[in-house]
């Protein structure tokens, strides 16, 4: 059953209006779909997509249709006989109550909602459920008027009363045609926030964000992020709102972060609720990027759509480099950049060394859930933020532009995209679209030679693209590298260089000394660096490069460097540069304007991001040489931590990038404090009581549990009691008891599991414990005995049955077994083997577990 890319075929019908009914119920819910069609393709039979519906009625235009007038089984309805143009009536029943997959209409809690992405209209009417499918909407919501004060859906309310029977009745329209994917319902009690947005052109707009009874006060943040965002928009694209009312509902039953519905953007409760005392700095951060990232879709994915759902990185790629550019513009573009680099080194670099690997365009498919992933979303926004490298801010904006003014209205393909760009600008693009098509990490191998008496700086690079799981075959990329070069004067000079072959020299002229040279500034292309630079000029960069990413990036290279050293056998005193540590002591005395910038310059790489350096994962080495490096960082360090520790001023809570930058400096003291100091616990005691925030709060416990066990049992047992009766937050409590290094976390688990607030069937309560556990938890995650991969490998089994696309996302640590030393291999392709024998498997599951069997 699997898709392949190149079998796309233009649908046989279209169908242009859809008026829906809903009489809603938990268990009985009603669906009277009338749609109007039109045949595209001379005698084919009509194929609607359906899968879990009970069929009540079939009718054209008005005649019903007896059982033998039409074909039905487990995923479809099929008319043969029609006319080319005509009414068809659809009259289904389904039972929200018992969708546990969350795929379709479900309740979550009391609240009625929808999530039809990628392919879950299929499960509340028959459709053609395909994004180049473009109908105008019109949709009755029917539900009891105490129960259900608000009946949303997309578009402009057109009427609301109460029938006889004490029923609310309102209706929908959405004057934009829409694929079915951006269809949404919602009905439910709530507390709603509202606001204006006066558009640039200076049209009114009515936002309203609906949560929790009693959680009003906690939309406050996210309303006004949606107001920079509409902002945002208008002054660096053009681009403005298109209807007069705009809804935000929160839900806590959700599979992902959030869904961008025409008008009706649904969105996981973790992803807009907040205050001080349950969020941290980085909620704050996320809310604000996926509140911008679902209101840059309406023109990036609704107003111009995917032809097709391999072409998912158009709008996603595209949306998710425009989220990144509206977060760095509201705050610290260095740490965002940073941010979305460690995420390309750790989960994207793993996907392409991995089973699933694939392009930001895949060409095979078995699930699409499956393919919602690192590589379309993050590596596609790489892929964009290239072309705009390329072409440069104001070319891609022309391009941008010409492509939602040709297209608006249509479902389109990433060859569209790039056709756009291509007109826009003059430049040919040709060499660049392999980035579609082609899949893995290229890596890039630099040199530098300086001629002195010519005053010539050769600089050669070649690249190579290892071979993935899904594609043996590798050409050369379209390579955008930034460079800057370093003099001893204090002098600097950019360049960019633009790679097309596999190998290629560039000369620069008229260079009178010869300079540092930093490589791949603000990681302007997705790719493994092999630089051969020692670790004086590599700390040179630390200190002097203009652009932040590049400086905390030498010190991540620099530390690889020593982790490696110390794998092959070194003391890790023996491999630590005094220069090194009197460069981290300035900074901790003489912090950098950015002091987030300077938490992230004192910190080493993460285990994951180590890792992908390596064909075959040395876990314990990582592990080890991490911990020691650590614990002798502190020793050595100690005064200067504790002193700038002390000498970031405390005040009362405020979410900004200043506040923010002084809290994330505070804790990186605090935690390499707590491997140091003989008072250690007192220090963290006291961090935990005073803190007046979340941020500071979760500090305080993590800093204990990797080195103060005692205080973190002590002070975890506090924060359980504290908020027992705060999802949100025991989801944080959850994470940190799945995250301890010690044994102790296979009881941990088990008690949490008991919680009242646990449950199987909300995706938040289960990834809050597994993924913290099998991703955030090397040293139990990876143990010997195979207890870490057998717990997982459990909780994906029974997880399969309830919700099998939050399953599938659950296994993904286990896939990548044959990265491991023989023992963990066996270990976890046994596991997996297991998996793959559960009679009745998923499709999600099944598909991963098969590609990483075979
Ligand atoms: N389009 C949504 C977003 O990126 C994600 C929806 C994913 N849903 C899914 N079932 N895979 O904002
Ligand atoms: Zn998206």
């Amino acid at each position: 059953n699997v898709k392949s890319r190149h079998d796309y075929q233009p649908p046989a019908f279209i169908i242009s209006t859809v008026k829906l009914c809903f009489e809603l119920d938990n268990t009985a819910t009603k669906v009277t779909s009338v749609m109007q069609l039109q045949r595209r393709q001379a005698g084919a039979p009509l194929k609607l997509d359906g899968q879990h519906l009970q069929l009540l009625s079939v009718a054209v235009n008005g005649k019903q249709l007896s059982e033998h007038e039409y074909r039905l089984d487990d995923e479809s309805l099929t008319l043969d006989t029609l006319p080319d143009s005509f009414e068809l009536t659809v009259v289904t029943q389904l039972s929200p109550q018992t969708n546990t997959a969350l795929e379709g209409l479900y309740l979550a809690g009391q609240t009625f909602c929808t999530q039809c992405e990628a392919e879950g209209f299929r499960r509340i009417s028959y459709f053609l459920d395909r994004p180049d499918v473009l109908a105008e909407y019109f949709v009755t919501i029917i539900a009891p008027a105490e129960q259900y004060p608000f009946l949303l859906s997309n578009g402009n309310k057109l009427s609301e009363h109460i029938d006889s029977a004490g029923n609310r009745v309102v209706q929908w329209h959405d004057p934009f045609a829409k694929p079915c994917y951006l269809f949404a319902l919602v009905a439910g009690d709530f507390d709603r926030l509202t606001e204006r947005f006066v558009t640039q052109s200076g049209r009114d707009v009515s936002l309203e964000l609906y949560v929790d009874k009693g959680a009003a006060a906690k939309g406050e943040f996210a309303l006004q992020a949606l107001k920079r965002a509409m902002r945002w928009d208008e002054q660096r694209f053009n681009l403005e709102y298109d209807l007069d009312i705009y809804m935000v509902v929160a839900v806590d039953f959700f599979n992902m972060g959030a869904m961008e519905n025409k008008g009706l953007n649904i969105f996981n409760s973790k992803y807009v609720l907040a205050d001080a005392g349950t969020a941290t700095d980085k909620d704050y951060f996320n809310i604000e990027s996926i509140i911008g990232h679902e209101y840059f879709h309406n023109w990036t994915g609704n107003r111009v759509t995917c032809r097709d759902w391999f072409q998912l990185s158009l709008k996603e790629g595209l949306t998710v480099f425009r989220d990144q550019e509206f977060s760095a513009d509201m705050g610290s573009p260095t740490l965002c950049r940073i941010d979305a680099v460690k995420l390309i080194r750790t989960a994207q670099f793993a996907e392409d060394a991995g089973p699933m690997a694939h392009p930001i365009r895949p060409e095979q498919v078995l699930e699409m859930n499956n393919f919602y992933t690192v590589t379309v979303y993050d590596k596609g926004a790489e892929v964009i933020r290239m072309l705009q490298t390329l072409l440069g801010r104001n070319g891609f904006a022309a391009g941008l532009a010409l492509y939602l003014q040709r297209h608006d209205g249509q479902a389109v393909t990433c060859d569209d995209f790039l056709q756009a760009m291509q007109d826009a600008t003059a430049k040919d693009l040709s060499r660049f679209a392999l980035w579609y098509s082609q899949s893995g990490t290229p890596e890039l191998a630099v040199s530098q030679h300086y001629d002195a008496p010519s005053a010539q700086l050769t600089l050669n690079l070649s690249q190579h693209t290892p071979a993935t799981t899904d594609q043996p075959i590798k050409q050369a990329l379209m390579l955008p590298v930034q460079i800057e070069l370093l003099f001893a004067d204090g002098t600097k000079q950019q360049h960019l260089l633009v790679m097309q072959e596999a190998s290629q020299q560039f000369l620069l002229p008229e260079i009178h000394t010869e300079p540092v040279v930093v490589w791949l500034e603000h990681f302007s292309a997705p790719v493994k660096l092999k630089a051969d630079i020692d670790d004086r000029h590599l700390l040179f960069i630390a200190g002097n490069a203009s652009d932040g990413v590049a400086r905390w990036d030498a010190m991540q290279q620099f530390w690889s460097r020593k982790v490696a050293q110390a794998i092959a056998g070194n003391a890790v005193e023996d491999v630590l540069p005094e220069a090194l540590v009197s460069m981290m002591a300035s900074w901790l005395q003489q912090p950098e304007p950015d002091l987030a910038l300077t938490a992230e310059l004192l910190s080493l790489p993460d285990f994951d991001t180590l890792a992908e350096q390596y064909q075959q994962v040395p876990v314990d080495g990582i592990l080890a040489a991490l911990a020691g490096f650590k614990q002798l960082l502190a020793m050595r360090l100690r005064e200067p931590l504790l002193q700038c520790y002390q000498r970031l001023p405390l005040s009362a809570y405020h979410y900004d990038q200043a506040a923010a930058a002084q809290r994330r400096l505070r804790s990186l003291c605090l935690h390499y404090l707590a491997l140091s100091a003989v008072d250690a616990t007192e220090l963290l005691q006291q961090h935990y009581q005073s803190a007046d925030n979340m941020t500071d709060t979760m500090a305080a416990l993590a800093a204990s549990q990797q080195a103060q066990p005692a205080t973190f049992n002590l002070l975890i047992d506090d924060f359980a009691q504290r908020w027992q009766h705060d999802a949100l937050v025991m989801d944080k409590c959850f994470a940190l008891v799945a995250s301890d290094p010690a044994e102790q976390v296979f009881d941990g688990i088990e008690t949490m599991l008991r919680h009242p607030l646990f449950s199987w069937h909300n995706p938040n309560r289960v990834r809050a414990l597994y993924s913290a556990f099998s991703m955030r938890n090397p040293q139990q995650f990876h143990r010997l005995d195979g207890k870490g991969y057998a717990a997982l490998e459990q909780v994906v089994g029974k997880l399969d049955g309830i919700n099998a696309q939050v399953a599938a996302r659950l296994i993904t640590p286990l896939l990548s077994w044959r990265r491991f030393d023989p023992v963990r291999q066996q270990l976890m392709q046994a596991a997996l083997q297991r998996l793959a024998n559960i009679p009745g498997l998923s499709n999600d599951v099944y598909e991963k577990v098969n590609r990483s069997l075979t």
